[in-house]
């Protein structure tokens, strides 16, 4: 009897709590990759306001500029969309869950929604309002930078010096267009 296996259990699998899932090692401590992780979900969900609002003005735009900057929107939010995936798919590579709710977004964003549905701002109210979101952006990823430096974590630093090349160029040709 000693060497026999013991009896299968009848009881269902259930789901495995999140300790028991295998452990990263990834040479950044958890507690220093839930802080960089939080640092991104906020920087995620700036991103992805900023996306839909860029891409809410090329939808509404009206007004003499419309060729340019309808153009121009389309370029940037596509150019975002590509992003958002990365930076979701960095916080899932730190071991944590990317949020991906509206709800989510919205409590974690620094940037407020602008509706569509309503009478649209002016063109130049629209540029102006890019100008401010990109800035946003370059700011929430500057203090998620600072995070990601503290724990030597290169890939985010990386991730985050690109975004902020980005964001500070499309702040600077939208504000051009303000001149
Ligand atoms: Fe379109």
């Amino acid at each position: 009897m000693a060497n026999s296996k013991p009896a299968k259990s009848t009881k269902k699998a259930k789901t495995p709590p999140a300790a028991s899932a295998p452990a990263v090692d990834i040479g950044i401590s958890e507690r220093d990759r839930g802080t960089i992780a939080g640092a991104l979900s906020h920087f995620l969900a700036d991103s992805y306001t900023l996306y839909l609002k860029t891409h809410n003005f090329h939808w509404n735009v009206t007004g003499p500029m419309f060729n340019t900057l309808h153009t121009m929107f389309e370029a940037q939010y596509t150019e975002q969309w590509t992003a958002l995936d990365e930076i979701a798919e960095r916080i899932r590579a730190l071991g944590f869950h990317a949020p991906g709710s509206y709800a989510e977004f919205a409590r974690l964003a620094s940037i407020r929604e602008e509706p569509g549905m309503t009478a649209p701002p002016a063109w130049h109210e629209m540029v102006q309002q890019l100008v401010d979101g990109n800035e946003a952006v370059c700011r929430t990823a500057r203090a998620a930078l600072e995070v990601a430096v503290d724990a030597d974590d290169a890939p985010t630093e990386d991730l985050l010096t690109q975004r902020l090349q980005t964001h500070e160029k499309y702040a600077w040709m939208l504000r051009s267009l303000l001149q």
